[in-house]
């Protein structure tokens, strides 16, 4: 970074101590050691203040806070890869440029995604807490207790096929799964091949056609419960759907409906439509062993952390090194 005066960084949240150390050297970080979400009031300020703002998941930055910031406010560094939290038009009309840190977590999420895959329909959770909570419940192997559900020779569905749903594709195939993928246009030919991966231009005959579905589209208004009732009501009783993407693409209420009912088999979800608020009846069909569900914690690997807080710095210093930052995200 040429500039002389150091851009001062506001940090919504607790980021890794080898991370909020590299900024402390470069930057005017102010550090939010207390990792909450901050509050309204809060943001506001920092954009009345900050050159940069390092926002993370939790942090709603829409159009009224984008409208406060003051002229000094030039960039949104989001510790993340998903941008939904962001309105990226009223940055834009503002002037305020947005970046996103993408590619670092792909690798950690399909595997969280593989991980739930496996899990929903070989009943991992309910035969571990067996063994934490009631151990004594257990009576030896027997020929028909705990059954689940084959994986290998089934059909996977992939909704958005960018890269983590490649990724997901990939290890999914190493299963023995075939590989259905369905997406706004379709992959190039030589990952289809290599993946043998079929494609459905039409959503809602792919979903009664697989398994298990897998969300990895990103959210945005076009896919907001993108998986609706009537979607969800195309799935075989015996399928499984998994989302590692964001809650709001499934409709959550009639997922739990869908399940209650046994129109689909089970569910696997690192997301929800209000977090961390988690619906009840979600958290009952978990306890009945038909969902499994995790608390957003789909990326959430050292490493990973780390390598979106080198991804938020190069961002920072490229911009104010006048150049181009490389995980700018455009309206
Ligand atoms: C992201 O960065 O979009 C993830 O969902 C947070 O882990």
């Amino acid at each position: 970074m040429t500039n002389k005066k150091r851009p001062k960084v506001y940090i919504t949240r607790k980021l890794p101590d080898a991370v909020e150390t590299r900024m402390r050297e470069l930057f005017d970080a102010e550090l939010n050691i207390d990792d909450r979400p901050r509050t309204q009031p809060e943001l506001v300020v920092a954009m009345q203040t900050a050159d940069v703002l390092v926002p993370t998941v939790t942090d709603r930055i829409d159009a009224a806070l984008i409208e406060q910031a003051g002229p000094q406010m030039k960039l949104i560094a989001s510790f993340s890869n998903g941008f939904d939290h962001i309105d990226v038009d009223a940055a834009a009309r503002k002037g305020i440029t947005v970046t996103n840190t993408p590619n670092v977590l792909t690798e950690d999420t399909a595997d969280m995604t593989m991980a739930l895959i496996l899990a929903v329909p070989r009943r991992l959770v309910e035969g571990a807490r067996i063994l934490i909570e009631n151990p004594g419940d257990w009576a030896g192997w027997s020929p028909t207790w705990m059954l689940g559900r084959r994986i290998w020779g089934k059909r996977i569905g992939i909704i958005g096929m960018g890269r983590i749903g490649t990724a997901v594709a990939r290890r999914a195939k190493a299963f023995g799964l075939s590989i259905h993928y369905h997406n706004r246009k379709r992959v190039n030919p030589a990952t289809e091949e290599a993946l043998e991966a079929t494609y459905w231009d039409s959503l809602d005959q792919m979903l009664a056609r697989v398994d298990i579905v897998s969300v990895n589209c990103p959210s945005t208004p076009a896919t907001f419960h993108l998986l609706s009732a009537r979607r969800l009501a195309l799935m075989q009783p015996t399928s499984y759907i998994v989302n590692t993407a964001r809650g709001d693409i499934i409709d959550e209420s009639a997922l739990i409906q869908c399940l209650r009912e046994g129109k689909i088999a089970g569910a696997g979800l690192d997301v929800f439509e209000n977090e961390p608020a988690i619906n009840p009846k979600l958290v009952k069909l978990a306890a009945e062993g038909k969902v499994v569900l995790l608390p957003h914690t789909g990326s959430a690997t050292i490493e990973g952390r780390i390598d979106m807080g080198d991804k938020v710095i190069i961002n920072i210093r490229t911009f104010f090194d006048g150049h181009r930052p490389p995980n700018r995200v455009l309206p």
